[in-house]
């Protein structure tokens, strides 16, 4: 679909991320990266960096060997560092870090130690630069995200309903808060690019209730659009019933019980987009191999539930759904926050 050659309009895109990054004339940055990232990405950063008149680094470290029977997709939980050492040293120096491995340090086990020497890190999904050019950068999100967050975190019930079945309930009383913008000027802090996105990974035993996931939501592990409905009973947390007689709950079940742990059958977070540049249709504009779902885990007002790996309840899976639903209503403690596939005024 695209030639990858470096585009002038795509060194000015990440220049301005790094710009709202804090990156000054002088910066020394190191940009973190693996044998199979995204080469365009990697060599944007470094030019965009030059550009600005800071000291971009290259930290290369080799794609590790598979370790399961299925590709890992969409975890968010790098395992190219393997707790390096050298790559360790040079990340962990209290700077910026640009992170352009494939599934990014978000879940990484080194991400903790990485932090703590203040280094802040700015991933950067593995999209093409069309995309990210495209959703760009959105001042107003940080406000708009802060006060998700600051809803969900009061809140003691989130409630999401659809009109096509779902009745969920989640209990968020010890659930840990997260959301992200795309940039950070703050040290020991991670985000990601795009951003836009508010959600819980609630404790154990709180997940209730029926999801119907209907024609249009999507399995971002496939890259694909449900065709048909698919009906997830949970109980406790963890998906206890896939049903529907069709091919998306056909690949469902089979991604899951491939990895033979219960813990993939779990919940891991729930939250809702907020970013207006990204859309729920761009998927279809794409092959697949040119885009890695971000735009569509943060598009405004869709509620993203996932499976998987949750630090908060001790879970860790490598099996891994993020599924954005559209037309869902969520309500935190009664209060409507998005209706329909829309977020309520004060959030929109
Ligand atoms: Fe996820």
């Amino acid at each position: 679909m695209f030639s990858d050659r470096i585009e002038g309009k795509w060194i000015a895109r990440f220049a301005e991320l790094f710009a709202q990054s804090g990156v000054e004339t002088g910066d020394e940055i190191v940009v973190l990266s693996e044998t199979q990232s995204r080469n365009i990405n990697v060599h944007l950063c470094e030019l965009a960096l030059v550009q600005l008149g800071a000291k971009p680094l290259h930290v290369v470290v080799t794609t590790p060997a598979q370790t399961a029977v299925v590709p890992i997709r969409s975890t968010g939980a790098s395992a190219a560092l393997g707790y390096h050492k050298p790559a360790m040293a040079a990340l962990s120096f209290g700077g910026l870090v640009i992170d352009c491995t494939l599934e990014g340090l978000l879940h990484a086990p080194e991400l903790a130690v990485i932090l703590k020497s203040g280094t802040r890190v700015l991933m950067i999904s593995n999209e093409h630069p069309e995309i990210l050019e495209r959703i760009g950068i959105d001042t107003k999100l940080k406000d708009r995200v802060k006060a998700g967050m600051k809803l969900m975190r009061n809140a003691k019930h989130m409630h999401v309903t659809s009109a096509a079945g779902t009745d969920l309930h989640i209990n968020l009383e010890k659930s840990v808060v997260g959301g992200g913008w795309g940039y950070t000027t703050t040290p020991g802090t991670i985000t990601n690019w795009p951003g836009g996105l508010c959600l819980a990974f609630p404790a154990r035993n709180s997940v209730n209730g029926t999801l119907v996931l209907n024609t249009g939501d999507q399995n971002l592990t496939f890259k694909r659009y449900l065709e048909q409905p698919v009906h997830l009973t949970l109980e406790n947390d963890y998906v206890r019933a896939i049903e529907g007689d069709n091919l998306d709950c056909q690949l469902m079940r089979d991604a899951i019980s491939v990895w033979q742990d219960d813990d993939a059958y779990a919940t891991s977070h729930v939250g809702w987009g907020m970013n207006h540049q990204a859309k729920w249709v761009s998927m279809a504009h794409y092959d697949r191999a040119d885009h890695n779902g971000t735009e569509q885990r943060v598009f405004a007002g869709n509620f993203l539930f996932s499976t998987g790996a949750n630090e908060i309840a001790q879970r860790y899976s490598l099996g891994h759904f993020d599924i954005p639903m559209r037309n869902c209503s969520i309500q935190l403690d009664g209060k409507d926050v998005v209706v329909e596939g829309r977020l309520e005024e004060s959030l929109a």
